[in-house]
């Protein structure tokens, strides 16, 4: 059987750094809050010139992808892409970056699935790849969520986490004997939760998407998280999904040489090195850097991890994993060929 193997990766995000201090300008909140309780120290967001929406962003970090992977956007028979922040309501932002890559006819399909998305995407590539049905896959996760966040003090505990920016990478289905590639995913949803993150309106669900009697700063417009509940669950849903995994793939976690979670706060992500009984420099973090950027979150991470030569040689063993709005979860075995 063919297995899936990440030929390469790129990233993009636009050039505007976002410190904690120029937040400390704009809303009740301080560098040091930010830092103790998340570990970020800046983030990206785009500005109103140039890059904007996420098709642009994907776009800039899938030519990248598809230089490094010597392929042209015509080598691809499909693209994946995964956000929560699409360019538009519909269609979605996969079909508009097909069409900015130059293609006219090949499939693309969006994934919703928040901190996942990359995730669930690498799982339907592989599902793809293993069944026949592509070879030659793009997988993009991007997020512009700047222009969608409270920027008062209302909404400070989601505006100071959230940062733009874009990955992807490109994966082919290889004729190999080898134990390579996607071993094992483990994935996960739970509907029930689904307030504690979310953005409600526009609503389809309402006789008026955008209800004429709420006015459009109310707090409806930006997402709302209850962020001690989704820290709770990602705490104890994480380990439980990656022992799940190990097991899917019959391999020991002392097999493992690099997790690569969701950057969605440090103290999250040492929290499941503890659990796990892992030294942190086992564990990957640039959150510093970027702060949550959802979809593109694990792609950034794992393009930065291979770049630092943190993994990436022919047996490196990587477990990616995350926990978000859905809520959904999952975690993903990946071996390099
Ligand atoms: N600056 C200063 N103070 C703040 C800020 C801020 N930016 N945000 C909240 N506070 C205040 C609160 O008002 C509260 O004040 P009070 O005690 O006077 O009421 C106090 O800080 C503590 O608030 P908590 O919400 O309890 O803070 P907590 O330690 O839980 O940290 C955080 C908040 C960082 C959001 C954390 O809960 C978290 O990271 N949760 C998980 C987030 C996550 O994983 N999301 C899923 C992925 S994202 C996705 O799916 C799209």
């Amino acid at each position: 059987m063919k297995k899936s193997i990440i030929k390469s990766s790129g990233m993009f995000v636009p050039p505007n750094v976002i410190t904690n201090h120029d937040l400390e300008e704009i809303l009740d909140t301080s560098d040091e809050w930010i830092r103790q309780r998340t570990g970020i120290e800046q983030r990206y967001w785009i500005d109103s010139e140039g890059v904007t929406g996420s098709s642009d962003l994907g776009f800039e970090a899938s030519k990248k992808a598809l230089d490094n992977a010597g392929w042209t956007p015509e080598d691809l028979d499909f693209i994946i892409f995964a956000t929560l922040s699409p360019d538009i309501m519909f269609p979605g932002s996969g079909c508009l970056l097909q069409a900015k890559l130059g293609l006219n006819s090949t499939p693309a399909l969006d994934i919703r699935q928040q901190c996942t998305g990359f995730l669930y995407g690498l799982a339907t590539a592989d599902a793809y790849i293993k069944t026949g049905l592509a070879n030659k896959i793009l997988l993009v996760g991007a997020e512009v969520h700047s222009s969608g966040l409270d920027k008062s003090t209302r909404g400070r505990d989601v505006t100071v986490i959230f940062g733009d920016g874009a990955a992807a990478v490109c994966i082919e289905g290889v004729e190999t004997d080898e134990t390579a590639g996607v071993l094992a995913s483990a994935l996960h949803a739970d509907g029930n939760f689904a307030e504690a993150l979310m953005t409600e309106l526009p609503a389809s669900r309402l006789p008026l998407r955008m209800p004429p009697d709420v006015p459009l700063d109310d707090a409806r417009y930006y997402p709302v998280m209850d962020g001690p509940a989704i820290f709770k669950k990602a705490v104890r849903m994480l380990p439980k999904v990656i022992k799940e995994s190990l097991e899917k793939a019959q391999i020991s976690l002392d097999e493992i040489d690099l997790i690569i979670p969701h950057q969605a706060n440090m103290r999250i992500n040492q929290a499941l090195g503890q659990f796990l009984k892992l030294d942190d420099d086992k564990i990957f973090h640039n959150i510093q850097k970027y702060g949550n950027t959802t979809a593109a979150s694990i792609p950034l991470a794992l393009h930065e991890a291979m770049e630092q030569g943190r993994i990436g040689k022919s047996g490196d063993i990587v477990i990616l994993t995350g926990l978000g709005a859905g809520l959904t979860w999952g975690s993903v075995i990946y071996k390099f060929l």
